[in-house]
């Protein structure tokens, strides 16, 4: 098997570097084992024999950019992630959503970095609850959902819907499974009807906001967590200028925007925090 000289201090400035300026993710000083363990079989597999490299060919091959991207970026997600969220969602920001159909509105609800899928098809399992039971299924024609990731991998996976069992049982009910899952062998399928009610495409957040239009609500979870601060402040400045007047921004519940400039307001429901924009 080939191998591959252990990173150097200086090689991994030039890879994290390059992170940052491809997608904003701002690697610690003491994550150099992060490279090593993601990159170390793609170097192999492009004959590098050090990080430098690696890097060259990284540089000189734009295609081998995504790839990196797809390995260096955390996809960890699951379904219903943060009870505080979910219920929050339910008793107020889906019933307001609810009622601005009523007023014959559109709304428009973003996923920010929707990963492998789970948190934007969990919208759709909840929302097709609370429609249902209210006989108002027609208001999905209503509801535009876009899910979107930097990573290609993810979004394709998304894009499948299609989890195996260890991926499947990961906060999903054996009932809400059975509901809206399609048993394919040892793997699960989102229903057809719910996978054509999300549109899921690959962004950077690193990139101009404008041609996504607006929104009504912003779930952008646990993604800032791996950016600088100011790429912080930028992210949530933009988000700031695609939020309807009455938008609502959501982030993970371990997160804030302590400590950053911006334009903000927050408000609690329950344990769940949301975020609007200071008139
Ligand atoms: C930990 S997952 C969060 C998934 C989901 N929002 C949740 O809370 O379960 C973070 C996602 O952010 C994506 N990401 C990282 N940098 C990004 C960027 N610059 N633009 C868009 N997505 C990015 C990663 O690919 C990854 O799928």
């Amino acid at each position: 098997m080939a191998r591959i000289s252990p990173i150097t201090e200086h090689e991994f400035t030039k890879i994290r570097d390059l992170l940052v300026s491809v997608c904003g993710i701002d690697l610690k000083p003491d994550q150099d084992y992060l490279v090593e363990t993601r990159l170390t079989e793609l170097a192999v597999e492009v004959g590098a024999a050090s990080f430098s490299d690696l890097h060259r060919s990284i540089v000189g091959d734009p295609e081998l950019l995504p790839r990196v991207v797809d390995l260096m970026t955390t996809n960890e997600t699951l379904w219903f992630r943060d009870d505080s969220f979910w219920h929050t969602l339910e008793h107020l920001h889906l019933p307001e959503l609810i009622g601005k159909i009523d007023q014959g509105q559109k709304v428009r609800v973003w996923s920010a970095a929707s990963s492998t899928g789970q948190e934007a098809y969990s919208l759709i399992m909840l929302l097709n609850e609370l429609l249902q039971k209210s006989g108002k299924l027609n208001y999905f024609d209503s509801i535009e959902i876009i899910g979107t990731d930097i990573s290609r991998y993810a979004v394709y996976l998304a894009q499948q819907g299609r989890y195996d069992a260890f991926t499947i049982s990961r906060g999903l009910s054996p009932q809400r499974r059975d509901q809206n899952f399609v048993r394919q062998g040892s793997y699960y399928e989102i229903i057809e009807d719910h996978k054509k009610k999300v549109r899921f495409q690959t962004f950077n957040l690193m990139d101009h906001f404008t041609p996504l239009g607006k929104f009504d609500l912003v779930f952008c979870r646990n993604v800032a967590i791996y950016f600088s601060k100011s790429f912080k402040e930028e992210l949530f400045g933009k988000i700031a200028q695609v939020l309807r007047p009455d938008g609502s921004m959501i982030l993970g519940a371990t997160e804030s925007l302590f400590g950053l400039n911006h334009r903000f307001e927050s408000y609690t429901f329950g344990n769940g925090v949301y975020y609007k924009v200071k008139e």
